[in-house]
C-alpha cells in the first residue's frame, strides 16, 4: 500500500476515529492495560500527523468518553497522565511553531476534566487558532448524547428568553450548538478493534458517514491502515438518501 495510489482522489475532508482496543493489545502481551494505552497514544500521535501530511482538513480522535470514568481509578489516572504529556509536548512544539499547522479543538465536557488539563487544553486551542493544515478534534470527556443534551438545554433557553421560536427550530440549529459547531460532518469513521458500534460517538453527526471496521487493535493500526480506510471509503458511493 502507498501513499501514491491516495493521490487524485477526493479525500474524506473529516475521518472520525475510534480508538478502540488497547486493552486487550496489552493483555495479549501479558501488560497492564495501562501499557496499551501508551502505546495507543503513540499511534495517534502518527496517525494525527500523517493524516495532515496527506492532505485531510479534519480528523476527530475519540480518546475518552463520558462514560469512561468508570474504569478504574488507577487506569483512569494514566489516560490522564498520557493527555497531560501530550499537551505539554504539543504546547512546546506550538511554541516552536514546530506543530504541523495543526488546529486543536476540544470536544467534550470541560467539568469534570483536570483543571491543569483544562488549562493546557485552552492554551493549544487558543495558540493553534491560527492553524490551517488540519483540524484535531480531541474528543476528551465527549459523549454523543451529552453533546446533544447541551445544545437542546442551550436552545430551550432561548427559547425561554423569547430568542427563538420552538416551532422554528431547524437540525441547523442543534448542530450550531454542539461542541463540533461549524464544522463538516464525520465522511468517514474507523473503529478498530473488532466492534461494530458508535459507543456514542458522534451519534448526531454521523447520519450519513460511512463506516470502515477492522479486526486490529488501535495500538498496531498503521499509516498503511488508514490509507486502506480512506481507498476504501473513496470506493463508495454515497447518496445521502437520494438515489
Ligand atoms: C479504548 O480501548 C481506549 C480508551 C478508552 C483510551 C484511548 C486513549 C488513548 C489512545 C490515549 C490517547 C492519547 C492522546 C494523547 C489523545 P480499551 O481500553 O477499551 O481497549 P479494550 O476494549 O481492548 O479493553
Amino acid at each position: 500500500m502507498t501513499r501514491e495510489q491516495l493521490e487524485g482522489l477526493s479525500l474524506p475532508k473529516h475521518i472520525g476515529i475510534i480508538m478502540d482496543g488497547n486493552g486487550r493489545w496489552a493483555k495479549k502481551r501479558g501488560l497492564e492495560r495501562t501499557e496499551g494505552h501508551k502505546a495507543g497514544a503513540d499511534v495517534f500521535r502518527k496517525i494525527c500527523n500523517y493524516g495532515a501530511d496527506i492532505g485531510i482538513e479534519c480528523m476527530t480522535f475519540y480518546a475518552f468518553s463520558t462514560e469512561n470514568w468508570r474504569r478504574p481509578p488507577k487506569e483512569v489516572a494514566a489516560i490522564m497522565k498520557l493527555f497531560r504529556d501530550y499537551l505539554k509536548e504539543a504546547n512546546e512544539r506550538e511554541k516552536e511553531n514546530e506543530q504541523r499547522g495543526l488546529q486543536f479543538h476540544l470536544i467534550g465536557e470541560k467539568k469534570g476534566l483536570p483543571a491543569d488539563i483544562v488549562r493546557n487544553l485552552d492554551t493549544l486551542e487558543r495558540d493553534s487558532a491560527d492553524k490551517k493544515v488540519m483540524r484535531v478534534n480531541l474528543a476528551i470527556n465527549y459523549g454523543g448524547r451529552d453533546e446533544i443534551l447541551h445544545s437542546v438545554k442551550a436552545l430551550a433557553g432561548m427559547a425561554k428568553r423569547g430568542e427563538i421560536k420552538p416551532d422554528a427550530i431547524t437540525e441547523e440549529d442543534i448542530a450550531s450548538h454542539l461542541f463540533t459547531a461549524g464544522q463538516p460532518d464525520p465522511d468517514l469513521i474507523i473503529r478498530p478493534s473488532g466492534e461494530y458500534r458508535l459507543s456514542n460517538f458522534m451519534i448526531w453527526q454521523a447520519a450519513y458517514s460511512e463506516f470502515w471496521f477492522s479486526d486490529i487493535l488501535w495500538p498496531d493500526f498503521t499509516t498503511d491502515d488508514l490509507d486502506r480506510a480512506i481507498l476504501d471509503y473513496c470506493s463508495r458511493q454515497r447518496r445521502f438518501g437520494g438515489v
